[in-house]
């Protein structure tokens, strides 16, 4: 954008509750929890908190507008692309005031906020136009019948989201299944509910039938669970750890088989050759690993290194971690804020510690930053190796680890070396080596001469642990439809 429109930094928090039916609604405990700005540890409001029995509820409402001959059942596919352009046009309208509560719920930099919603509004067009554009096939089987296939909607879907990315995740999560004639029910993280709840006002505003978005706020062994073991939920899709990964397969599979599209952690290979751009190399692997608090789940958190260049590779990228700017996210310089909360804050600062244990040099970085808030020195390690715990967990936090290398077929072996396998990238001029790493390293995206480069038209998700199924794109539809095959028969002349 040319220019930047100033943030709100006091938004006005207009809701709080939990959003059934189309309507905002107290929680059937009673009970509500807070949720704090991380730039100053202090609590912004408190929110009403959704549990088994609000999860029941919004899964009725969900059931009852899915019913067959509803309103949502009955309107045109085109209509439902409609009203998903509306609600991008509606968030676009509100861009700033999003923006300005993801800052203060997340404490991402609001020109990040910023970039978050616009890609939101992005996805959402994108899948806006797909609604009345998924068809089934006629297939010439045997015998005289006619065979046709039909891409019907699942049903109810349970949508679990992390607190990295609160709309854009939202976003991801709800624009493939409404687009289809799904009906949802979305949980925020804990963490950072604020943006979810107030798009539910949007999505009524935008023309969606009560029951179709339902948004639970609540927390995840609760009323995550409710969810993810809900024998009227028909599929779930959550982003987060890969052990909660784990727990929701678990619960799918023993209430209903559910479908489920899981999108999980990450410890991604980036591989830098002597015969990159050493300036670009060092840019991009910088913010492979940085962007976002390191609170992303493709982080670059593995740098290969060649060795040739491996001293002067470290002497540079510590002068760019030096000059990485923390601070007031609400500041337009700022690049990093405050970690999202004192759980990752502690976590992240536990494995600086680990770090220099095993032996790994600390070149910089390595402190808690400011004494109010949840900020992190950019962190850089040198002298990694393989075997060390900060090599192969992930940190999701501004930690480099710098590893060195010999060849293409030794650093092959070593990126793969890990149950995840979500992205991987590349930084090389030679043709022969970018494109035998893109076949060998086992990840579901991977990336040459560039990072992070995530568009809404191509697939997102991971092999191995880092998930199952995809996001985003064509392929991000798959897993919200079924395949009805209906066979009829012809009757025949003369027989
Ligand atoms: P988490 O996996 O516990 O939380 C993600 C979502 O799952 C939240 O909405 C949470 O309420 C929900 N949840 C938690 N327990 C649940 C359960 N038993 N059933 C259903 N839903 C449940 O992640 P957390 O604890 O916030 O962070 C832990 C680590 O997970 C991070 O340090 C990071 O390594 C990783 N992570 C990865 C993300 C990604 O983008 N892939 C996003 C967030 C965290
Ligand atoms: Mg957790």
């Amino acid at each position: 954008m040319s220019s930047i429109p100033q943030p709100i930094k006091n938004p006005e928090i207009k809701y709080t509750q939990i959003f059934i039916n189309n309507e905002y609604v107290n929680s059937a405990s009673g009970k509500v929890f807070p949720t704090i700005n991380p730039s100053t540890g202090k609590k912004i409001c408190d929110v009403q908190e959704g549990d088994k029995a609000d999860v029941d509820k919004a899964v009725a409402a969900a059931k009852e507008a899915f019913k067959f001959g509803s309103e949502w059942r009955r309107m045109d596919a085109s209509r439902r692309g409609k009203i998903l352009f509306k609600l991008a046009d509606l968030m676009e309208r509100d861009l700033v005031y999003l923006a300005s509560l993801d800052t203060l719920d997340n404490g991402k930099p609001y020109k990040s906020a910023l970039g978050d919603i616009m890609f939101s509004i992005h996805v959402i067009r994108y899948y806006a136009g797909w609604a009345d554009k998924v068809h089934g096939k006629t297939i010439p089987v045997d015998g005289n019948y006619f065979c046709y296939t039909r891409h019907e909607p699942v049903g109810v879907c349970g949508q679990i989201i992390p607190w990295n990315y609160p709309l854009l995740m939202f976003s991801w999560k709800i624009a493939p299944a409404l687009a289809l004639g799904n009906v949802v029910v979305v949980k925020p993280a804990e963490q950072t509910p604020l943006s979810a709840i107030y798009a539910a006002s949007l999505c009524k505003e935008a023309g969606f039938p009560p029951g179709v978005v339902n948004v639970v706020p609540g927390y995840g062994p609760t009323a995550g669970a409710a969810i993810s073991g809900h024998p009227d939920v028909n599929k779930v899709a959550f982003t987060g750890s890969t052990e909660i990964g784990q727990l929701i397969m678990q619960a799918s599979g023993a209430s209903n088989l559910k479908r489920i599209t899981l999108e999980l952690g990450g410890k991604s290979p980036n591989v830098i050759f002597a015969d990159a751009d050493i300036d670009i190399a060092v840019e991009q692997a910088h913010e492979a690993v940085m962007t976002n608090m390191g609170q992303c789940c493709v982080a670059g958190s593995r740098t290969f290194v060649q060795e040739d260049i491996y001293d002067e590779f470290v002497k540079k990228s510590v002068e760019r971690a030096k000059k990485r700017t923390v601070g007031d996210p609400w500041d337009l310089s700022s690049e990093q804020g405050p970690q999202v909360d004192e759980e990752q804050f502690n976590k992240i600062l536990n494995y600086i510690k680990i770090g220099q244990e095993e032996g790994a040099k600390l070149e910089c970085g390595g402190q808690r930053k400011g004494d109010e808030g949840y900020f992190i020195e950019p962190t850089v390690f040198s002298c990694v190796t393989d075997s060390m715990k900060i090599a192969k967990e992930e940190i999701f936090g501004p930690v480099q680890q710098l590893i060195k290398f010999k060849d293409i077929n030794e650093v092959i072996e070593r990126a793969n070396d890990t149950f995840y396998g979500l992205g991987a990238a590349i930084f090389t001029n030679d043709i022969n080596k970018a494109m035998m790493f893109t076949q060998a390293v086992k990840a579901g995206t991977v990336w040459v001469n560039c990072y992070n480069a995530v568009n809404v038209q191509s697939p997102f998700g991971g092999f191995k642990m880092s998930g199952i199924g995809r996001e985003l794109g064509e392929y991000g539809l798959q897993q919200y439809s079924e395949v009805k095959n209906v066979v009829i028969k012809i009757p025949q002349k003369n027989s």
